[in-house]
């Protein structure tokens, strides 16, 4: 019970990336999900710089065989105590002006694959009675909003699916948590696309990787006689 397996990681100032080195940080060997190898390869070394283990594994989370291979792999030795799903791509759009082969591709990217990964995530936790499994999910999980409507019905999914799979596990001791992320991210993604708008809103208009990381840790840490399902963190300042 010493493996995690953490899949949407991307840049390393991005939350996926962080979240593989605080869990790195508590002593487990973080097998880090993505679909581009440089940015896995880089953050498996920069948690090897730290003392911790990490292993690089291309996956595309939307595919059923890559997911099953990439629990094969990383439950080599014995079941996860952490199984972490954190893809979750914007797709902006008009309803109205939407190809449904778009729709389709939002969910699949953001509910689908993340149906596909809670099922090999349980199915390997399940002999052992044991286990942490966590979803990210966003504004878009609790409310629709105009033009957005593909991510949002995708988000809105994921959580009632991790909702009803808490239930499912639960009695047989695997934990399942939602952690709602109300706002933007101080990260790479929006320090490099949309630089004008972390410039205006500043540190304390952002919401803190690092406390979004606690967040994970603390549902991690829970005992089971006191789970937690969701939370939601937002900064001082969201109009909610
Ligand atoms: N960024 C925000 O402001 C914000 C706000 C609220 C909620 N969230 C949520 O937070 C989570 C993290 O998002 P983030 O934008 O900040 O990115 P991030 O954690 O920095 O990285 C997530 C990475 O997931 C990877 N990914 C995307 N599709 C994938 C797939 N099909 N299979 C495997 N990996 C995939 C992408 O990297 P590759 O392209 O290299 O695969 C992406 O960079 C998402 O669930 C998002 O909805 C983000």
């Amino acid at each position: 019970m010493n493996t995690a397996i953490i899949i949407g990681v991307g840049p390393l100032n991005g939350l996926g990336a962080q979240l593989c080195r605080r869990f790195a940080h508590l002593g487990l060997h973080v097998h880090a999900a993505g679909r581009t190898q440089t940015s896995l390869d880089a953050l498996v070394s920069l948690i090897e710089s730290e003392g911790g283990r990490a292993s690089a594994c291309v996956t595309d989370a939307t595919d059923e065989a890559q997911i099953i291979s990439l629990f094969d792999r990383a439950c080599a030795a014995g079941p996860p105590a952490l199984a972490l799903y954190n893809v979750g791509n914007y797709t902006p759009g008009r309803i109205s002006e939407m190809t449904a082969e778009y729709f389709t591709a939002g969910w699949q990217g953001a509910c689908f694959s993340g149906f596909l990964f809670a099922r090999e995530a349980v199915r390997r936790m399940q002999p052992g009675g044991r286990g942490t499994i966590l979803f990210t999910g966003a504004s878009a999980s609790l409310r629709g909003r105009a033009d957005f409507g593909a991510f949002n019905s995708a988000k809105a999914a994921l959580r009632i699916m991790a909702q009803a799979l808490a239930k499912e596990v639960g009695p047989e001791g695997i934990h399942v948590g939602h952690i709602i992320i109300d706002g933007v991210i101080d990260g790479d993604k929006v320090r490099k696309r949309y630089p004008e708008y972390a410039e205006q809103h500043g540190v304390d208009g952002m919401i803190n990787i690092d406390g979004i990381v606690d967040a994970y840790e603390f549902l991690y840490r829970q005992e089971k006689a006191a789970w937690t399902f969701e939370l939601d963190l937002r900064t001082a300042t969201e109009d909610w």
